[in-house]
């Protein structure tokens, strides 16, 4: 057994409770390699911000759980080295079953979330129990979700999405005990949210995608006041590094994400985490192709991924700077 204590991190109990106060939302980045989350604890560091370093299970098979546990270790002395400390989470990013959770329990991560939101309610509700009864006795966060994202989340694709409906949302969190609840509220998984068609153009000409549903928000947010609350699926998909990929080989599709301003707005709600993961691929797939495409000569990886750090890192520091307002907040 490894406890999260032991490697420096937090959990995110004060995290949330200080960002429900502040009306602002912790940075959750999901990362599998080294470069991403160099990326993200600079970008974290620079800007005083707490963060939540997020690992799927499909990212964890990918990059090995040893690896990933030491990585977070390493993420914690790292941020000291920068010279300023920050509180760290690492989380299970769509825990699937009791035993996943466990072993991440076991092996370091401060927080997991047991995603049972496919099944029925009560069949969420009991695994949900279950993992917050282990993983409570660790000191170790739950978070669990109610309603259906559309999109791809690990092995799962939800073809619609399901909102959260606001009439059981305080039955589940009286049940389960969980820390917090992700919701659906209009967000998806991944970098093909909305296309073109499904949006209208604002008077600037720049496509907008159908609006959050506030309302079902601030309906969870009467039934359960200052609850933390989630949002999955919150990339804004930015058009300008679509196009970059798309003008250096890449065949990306034209893709709406979640626009900036809404993400702001639920911001000021009881959403106090916001996962980011499709961002974070597409800025270090446009950097990666243009190297390829101005310099075909290199063959250093450290010349195309160095610069592909570097462009995360700028726009991890705009997200907590300008989104999410979790810069200085550490
Ligand atoms: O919500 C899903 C995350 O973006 C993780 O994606 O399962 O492909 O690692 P992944
Ligand atoms: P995006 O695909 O919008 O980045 O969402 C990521 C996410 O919700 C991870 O859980
Ligand atoms: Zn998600």
């Amino acid at each position: 057994m490894t406890s999260y204590k032991d490697l420096g991190l937090s959990n995110t109990r004060e995290m949330f409770k200080k960002a429900v106060a502040g009306g602002y939302a912790i940075p959750a980045y999901n990362f599998t390699n080294m470069e991403q989350m160099q990326a993200i604890i600079q970008a974290c560091v620079e800007t005083k911000s707490p963060v939540i370093l997020q690992v799927s299970s499909g990212a964890r098979k990918y990059a090995n759980a040893t690896l990933l546990r030491n990585m977070a270790k390493g993420a914690v002395e790292y941020a000291k080295e920068l010279g300023y400390e920050i509180p760290i989470a690492l989380h299970l990013d769509h825990g699937d079953t009791f035993e996943l959770c466990k072993d991440c329990i076991d092996n370091g991560f401060s927080s997991v979330m047991i995603d049972a939101s496919h099944h029925s309610f009560e069949e969420n509700v009991a695994l949900t129990k279950k993992v917050v009864e282990y993983a409570h006795k660790f000191d170790v966060s739950v978070e669990a979700e109610l309603g259906v994202l559309a999109g791809v989340e690990d092995d799962v694709v939800a073809e619609k999405s399901t909102y959260t409906r606001p009439a059981e949302v305080e039955e589940f969190v009286k049940k389960t005990n969980v820390d917090s609840l992700a919701i659906s509220i209009g967000t998806s998984h991944g970098a093909n949210k909305f296309t073109p068609a499904q949006c209208t153009r604002n008077a600037d000409g720049v496509l907008i995608p159908p609006p959050l549903r506030f309302d079902i928000l601030e309906e969870i947010e009467k039934r359960i006041p200052g609850f933390p609350i989630v949002l999955h699926g919150s990339s804004s998909v930015p058009a300008a590094e679509i196009a970059i990929i798309n003008a250096n080989g890449g065949k990306m599709k034209d893709s709406v994400g979640i626009p900036e301003e809404q993400l702001r707005r639920a911001t000021k709600s009881a959403v106090c985490k916001i996962n980011i993961d499709s961002d974070g691929r597409i800025v270090m797939t446009a950097a990666v192709r243009k190297v390829f495409a101005d310099k075909p000569e290199e063959f250093d990886p450290r010349k195309y991924l160095g610069p592909a750090r570097d462009a995360l890192k700028e726009m991890y520091k705009g997200k907590n700077e300008n989104v999410l307002g979790s810069a200085g907040k550490a």
